[in-house]
């Protein structure tokens, strides 16, 4: 079975630098197996060991896979000079991955964003041969046209040109609606509701593909998905 050393594993799993590491195990912060280790230089099994750093389990994962609510007023990127970022609100234990997000939504839009560092999921989520459904709910103004639920069902041509797949358009009553698409152009949620007379309040997304947003996980917050929720949003 392949081994490491203790201070290898903790430096490619962990965004301490090597002599932090040092110096933490040296505390008798690290544990292999519930028994604190000293020495740096141990060899371990990164397959059947389990390390915990100051009681928290160290992923040795390749991808991983992340899910925020997301709050108004942070954007989707890694770094901004005025405001904060999805990047900014994952916990210290990722932030060694090259994290990135998995499409984006808008400054002013909350709810279910995937974060992660595998790029062939990203592409495949983001795909519109993939066909997945991204469910949004957004609070209204404006009266909208009579037919605006078949309009948007045909597959609406946007005043840029812009092509846009069916949509599905639901009145949930109180200025409420949820519009389902499969794709993710720019500012499509909000440009189809005005196409069919709806300004846009506020906009949340509550779903990708089987994925739907935890009611319990509280804006800002972010989780750390097992393989098989991540692979959900396929089925
Ligand atoms: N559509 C929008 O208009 N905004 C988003 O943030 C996501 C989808």
């Amino acid at each position: 079975m392949k081994t490491v050393r203790l201070d290898k594993f903790l430096s490619d799993n962990t965004p301490l630098s090597r002599s932090q590491i040092r110096v933490t195990i040296k505390k008798g912060n690290v544990t292999v197996n519930n028994v604190v280790i000293c020495d740096f230089a141990t060899k371990i099994s990164p397959e059947t060991d389990i390390v915990k750093l100051d009681n928290v389990t160290v992923n040795n994962k390749k991808f991983i896979y992340l899910m925020l609510n997301k709050p108004s007023g942070v954007i989707t990127a890694s770094r901004d000079k005025l405001s904060q970022t999805i990047i900014d609100l994952v916990p210290n234990q990722f932030k060694h991955y090259d994290l990135f997000a998995v499409g984006r939504l808008d400054k002013d839009t909350t709810g279910l964003l995937l974060i992660t560092n595998d790029g062939d999921y990203a592409h495949k989520v983001i795909s519109p041969k993939s066909n997945i459904e991204k469910s949004y709910i957004a609070q209204v103004d404006g009266v909208a046209k009579d037919d605006a639920v078949e309009v948007l069902l045909a597959g609406v041509t946007l005043c840029d040109g812009t092509v846009c797949r069916p949509a599905k358009l639901e009145f949930l009553g109180e200025n409420m609606v949820r519009v389902i698409i499969t794709e993710g152009k720019y500012h499509q949620v909000k440009r189809l509701l005005g196409h069919v007379g709806l300004g846009v309040v506020k906009l949340h997304r509550e779903r990708i593909g089987q994925l739907i947003l935890p009611g319990n996980l509280i804006c800002g917050e972010i989780i750390e998905l097992e393989y098989n929720d991540a692979m959900s949003v396929f089925s």
